[in-house]
């Protein structure tokens, strides 16, 4: 069974699959009926080009760029990598609420540039962790493994998940220091985080965002920032890989590229279950984790 994947993914499970061709999407130009299963990160799928599919192996949990209402309308299945990343992209989150609250990379920036002649006993001061509120957006696996660690830091937790009133995510807004989003995208959760509920949000407070870029309204968060109201830790954006030029400068924002679920391990186990799926899959057994459109 002919497998194309979108690039090589990281761990030894991918040497499992044997009729393997890697290439990426942008690549592919003449229709290729003989290619059966595709693994992919996210991206959208071009059927057209693929006639043959059966089978689509998403390289991570989220799959919202896939176009999985017509892959299930032509009888494609797809699979995703569910649980597995939780801890790696929770401790993430912690690492950007740090890096934010305790102003870790302005100080490493301020080091470098030779800036660090006195001591700052009086200045460069920053909020603490300790009994400060965390509002949590989106309370599943990932939301859950925040809030342990959370726990630890002695954060007061506040959240609310999907089916919660609109009415509960404006309160947690308004009552919380630090807001992290851990919801999917989907048409309900595009643009949850509008200009409005912005405004909303308490002046200093930090939004942080390991999720999707496309949650929050990206042109008001960038005024927000601009402005020097809000902070933010952001590891996703609505344009990936492209990062709003305004925010490069600002102090009180930190920048990642999509490192959520990046450790070597995730990644691997991430592979593991990519390839568990496809060899299943080419044995015409029960997939391990099928999506249910
Ligand atoms: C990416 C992710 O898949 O799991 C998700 O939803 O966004 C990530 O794990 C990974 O970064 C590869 O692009």
């Amino acid at each position: 069974m002919k497998v194309l994947a979108t690039r090589r993914y990281p761990g030894p499970a991918f040497d499992e699959l044997r009729d393997i061709e890697v290439k990426p999407l942008a690549e592919l130009e003449a229709p290729r009926p003989d290619l059966e299963v595709l693994v992919v990160a996210n991206e959208p799928v071009p059927l057209d080009k693929l006639p043959g599919l059966g089978l689509v192996a998403n390289f991570g949990v989220g799959y919202d760029r896939l176009g999985v209402e017509e892959l299930a309308r032509r009888g494609v299945a797809v699979t995703n990598t569910p649980g597995v990343l939780s801890a790696a992209t929770a401790d993430l989150t912690l690492a950007l609420i740090l890096a934010v609250r305790r102003r870790v990379v302005e100080g490493d920036v301020r080091v470098r540039a030779g800036e660090w002649k006195t001591s700052w006993a009086d200045g460069f001061l920053a909020e603490e962790l300790t009994g400060s509120t965390l509002g949590i957006v989106g309370l599943g696996r990932i939301g859950e493994a925040v809030a342990r660690r959370a726990a630890g830091f002695d954060l007061e937790v506040l959240s609310v998940r999907s089916g919660d009133s609109a009415d509960a995510l404006d309160r947690l807004l308004t009552a919380s220091d630090i807001v992290t989003i851990h919801a999917p995208l989907t048409p309900e959760t595009r643009r949850l985080i509008d200009a409005r509920r912005l405004a909303v949000m308490r002046d200093g407070s930090c939004l942080v965002n390991t999720a999707r870029g496309e949650i929050v309204d990206e042109n008001a968060l960038v005024a927000e920032l601009v402005s020097g109201r809000l902070r933010a830790g952001l590891d996703v954006f609505a344009h990936e890989p492209n990062v709003p030029e305004e925010l490069l400068p600002l102090p009180n924002v930190v920048l990642t590229p999509h490192l959520g679920s990046a450790t070597r391990q995730t990644r691997e186990t991430m592979t593991r279950i990519v390839v568990d799926n496809v060899l299943a899959f080419e044995r015409r057994e029960p997939l391990l984790t099928p999506v249910t459109v």
